[in-house]
């Protein structure tokens, strides 16, 4: 089984572009393993709690629960537009996941890894957190974006992590599956060193937020942040469920295979916490997940934020270009694991160019000359070759290869780099072996034959591959190549030259992607409308 989950979002703002990035790169890794024949559960959902969620609501005069729920939409909205197939969906305020955060606390209570204690310490009230002395500026001060900071003792529950520090230090060195890339294992490595003092905070009190889940053996507390959002990969996926049918079964998804999550979010959540909270629940080495940490969309180098005014709306984008293009630019103009510039001129250009101009054009040619030079029907090769034809078969070959390896590490960019190589080998192809020539040369039937068979295989393995990717436009090229039954049927794995049928019979061609205009190319077609009339 391969069980993937995303980063849980928080609902005190709408979604922005590098939450869509995450759910799209999750999407198409989820595709992908389906195409490859694996049974997949891919669950991604939204983090409903906390204090930002209950200070926001508190501003718009509503409750926490009617906050969460309206931007809740506004992620279920923007899923369902960008084509998100999640097979389950994880609400922290569900009654389901409530009672699994319960039961893990008072499991963790009776083990004796949780206490409480009292802390005393300074405490911003404006921002409603303690403050440590990383927050003190070069004076020593706490500056005034802190507000009225006031000196308060307060009692909370601790989770005892520095006692899974000796073990996690050893997992983390030991384990080649913990966290993917592989570069980002000295991060965790650094951060265990420094959190090997000290426990982790995990309530408030009551008094102070009341948007949380109860603690079960002491209701004056709620659970704080984590200790909630990341029960929800294992709550979501059955864990101590014993009675509800509507919950997958644990033991077939858990470990998770891929745990896609922001770089923000690595340490000390995923790579500290979250290794350390499973271990004391009593999960075993190998039933530790696999964290897979992507990086950041940038604005202009800088980080995207409300305050800086720079955020991305992936809804305008999908009203201005439409989803195989906001699909095919966040996977396609970013490293897995490395930051990238957001830049909508780029994303204009890759479809332009990738798509439309290349991959689109490729598919309709094929189509309309098959069309018109053999009636839309293939003919037997009668073992008809050439080193051309020969090359490009051996260059669809490795791309299915080098495309497979990119895809299983996760790698989507490069993959789809690898296929539009292979694209522009076609398009190449067709202006070296001019069909149109061949077309007018009844002694060169043959050649022609096999030039159009080419065309059409090299078509139908890239829109069965881009499948993952761009779901809807596969579909449509592959009803216009008439293979969607035969692909229905393939594994990449097994993929191999010569899937279309001897006598194969292709429908009629239509474009799958519109070029996007310019406003000087809008303005310039209007122009020449108007004149028309
Ligand atoms: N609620 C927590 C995660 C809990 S997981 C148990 C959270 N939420 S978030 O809304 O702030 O972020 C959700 C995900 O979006 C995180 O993985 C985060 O890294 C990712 N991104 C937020 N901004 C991003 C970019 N600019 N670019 C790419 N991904 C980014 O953290």
């Amino acid at each position: 089984m391969y069980y993937i989950t995303t980063a849980i979002d928080y609902t005190n703002a709408p979604p922005h572009i590098g939450h869509a990035y995450e759910k799209v790169l999750s999407d198409v890794l989820a595709r992908w393993h389906r195409l490859k024949g694996e049974e997949v559960f891919f669950l991604t959902g939204v983090d409903q709690h906390g204090q930002k969620v209950q200070q926001t609501a508190e501003k718009r005069g509503i409750t926490p629960e009617q906050h969460a729920q309206e931007m809740t939409q506004k992620f279920l909205q923007l899923w369902d537009r960008l084509g998100i197939s999640y097979d389950g969906w994880a609400e922290t305020s569900d009654p389901r996941h409530i009672a699994c955060v319960q039961k893990i606390l008072l499991n963790l209570f009776n083990k004796g890894a949780l206490y409480k204690k009292s802390y005393k310490g300074f405490y911003s009230v404006r921002q409603e957190q303690f403050l440590t002395d990383k927050e003190r500026n070069e004076q020593g001060e706490f500056g005034p974006e802190w507000g009225e900071v006031v000196e308060l003792e307060e009692e909370n529950w601790y989770f005892k992590l520095s006692e899974q520090i000796p073990w996690l230090k050893d997992y983390a060195n030991r384990s080649d599956s913990f966290v993917l890339p592989g570069f980002r294992k000295a991060e965790i490595l650094n951060a265990i060193d420094r959190a090997s003092e000290g426990d982790l905070c995990i309530s408030r009190p009551k008094s102070r937020l009341s948007w949380g889940i109860e603690f079960p053996f002491d209701p004056d507390f709620v659970t704080y942040v984590w200790f909630d959002a990341l029960i929800n990969y294992i709550s979501f996926a059955g864990y101590l469920n014993e009675t509800d049918a509507s919950l997958p079964e644990f033991n077939k998804l858990w470990p998770a295979s891929c745990e896609v999550i922001g770089k923000d979010i690595l340490v000390p959540a995923h790579g500290i916490y979250w290794p350390a909270m499973l271990h004391a629940m009593g999960f075993s080495d190998t039933q530790m997940p696999t964290l897979l940490v992507h990086g950041w969309w940038n604005i202009n180098g800088e980080k995207m934020s409300k305050s800086l005014g720079n955020v991305v709306d992936p809804n305008a984008l999908l009203d201005a270009f439409g989803k195989d293009a906001v699909r095919y630019y966040l996977v396609r103009d970013i490293t897995t694991g490395k930051d990238s510039n957001f830049d909508v001129d780029r994303l204009v250009m890759l479809y332009n160019t990738e798509l439309a101009n290349d991959f689109g054009n490729l598919c309709n040619r094929s189509i309309n000359m098959t069309r018109r030079y053999q009636k839309s029907r293939l003919t037997p090769l009668n073992g008809y070759d050439d080193d051309l034809s020969s090359q490009l078969r051996q260059s669809m070959e490795s791309t299915v290869q080098t495309f497979s390896a990119h895809m299983d590490a996760n790698m989507v960019g490069e993959a789809l780099a690898i296929l539009n190589g292979q694209v522009s080998a076609c398009n190449g192809y067709i202006e070296s072996q001019q069909p149109w020539q061949l077309a007018k040369d009844p002694t060169q039937e043959d050649r022609l034959n096999c030039v159009l068979r080419h065309l059409l295989e090299c078509c139908t393995q890239i829109a069965y591959l881009i499948s993952c990717v761009l779901p809807e436009a596969s579909v449509r090229m592959l009803g216009q190549l008439n293979a969607s039954e035969i692909c229905s049927k393939l594994v990449p794995d097994h993929l191999s030259w010569g899937i279309l049928p001897k006598c194969h019979q292709i429908n009629d061609p239509e474009p799958v992607f519109p070029r996007i205009l310019s406003k000087e190319e809008k303005a310039k077609l209007q122009n020449k409308a108007a004149k028309k009339k």
